[in-house]
């Protein structure tokens, strides 16, 4: 009987070895998931507010980073998204997961941790299915404050209220978390 415990024992200490495996392999293509839209988004915004400044640059986060986040959903089969506990657009609301896991990171973050490093991963049970769930800290940088800062350009402030009639997304400091990329996929 003693054997046979440890035997089962053994297995169960494999399967999770091996678990530990597979989520490792989701969370690096994850990251390089996160990476390229990452890459691509920050390009854009870059590009944006040294050609046309902040008020024309708005419209490329209103409808380049949604189209982004549909192109690279589609190039590598995850949901990719940004999510935030203080959302511009209600379509980027946190579901309960997220919630948590946004409460979870300020948590880190303010214990200590590199905003930058930041990242979750879990296996959870949707509908009976089990999906990979991930998500990545989004740090505010000088850049980003220009539109989620609380000192806003006038002109800027109008476009936002004009767009964004419900937006939380300002008052933000740099280093503060701005909020976060989060993927998901079936698995
Ligand atoms: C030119 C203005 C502008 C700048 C600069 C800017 N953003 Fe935004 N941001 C927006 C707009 C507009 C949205 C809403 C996009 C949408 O409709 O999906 C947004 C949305 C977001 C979201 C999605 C969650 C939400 O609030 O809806 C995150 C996360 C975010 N921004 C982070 C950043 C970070 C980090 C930076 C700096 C690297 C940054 N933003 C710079 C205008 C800006």
């Amino acid at each position: 009987m003693k054997v046979r415990n440890a035997v089962f024992l053994a297995c169960l200490a494999t399967g999770s070895a091996l678990a530990d495996e597979a989520v490792k392999a989701h969370v690096n293509e994850g990251k390089g998931v996160i990476k390229a839209f990452f890459g691509d988004l920050k390009g854009e915004l870059v590009k944006g507010m040294k050609q046309h400044g902040p008020v024309k640059t708005i419209a490329t986060c209103n409808t380049v980073a949604p189209s982004l986040a549909e192109a690279h959903s589609q190039m590598s089969g995850w949901q990719v998204g940004r999510t935030s506990l203080k959302v511009r657009n209600a379509d980027n609301a946190p579901d309960a997961w997220e919630t948590a896991v946004l409460n979870e990171f300020e948590a880190r973050k303010a214990a200590g941790e590199d905003p930058m490093k930041i990242v979750k991963a879990e296996v959870v049970e949707e509908k009976g299915r089990k999906v990979f769930r991930m998500m990545k800290a989004i740090p505010t940088a000088e850049v980003c404050t220009k539109c989620h800062g609380s000192d806003i350009a006038q002109p800027v402030t109008a476009k936002l209220d004009e767009l964004y009639p419900n937006d939380q997304a300002r008052g933000y400091k740099v280093g503060d978390l701005r909020g976060a990329f989060t993927l998901k996929k079936p698995l």
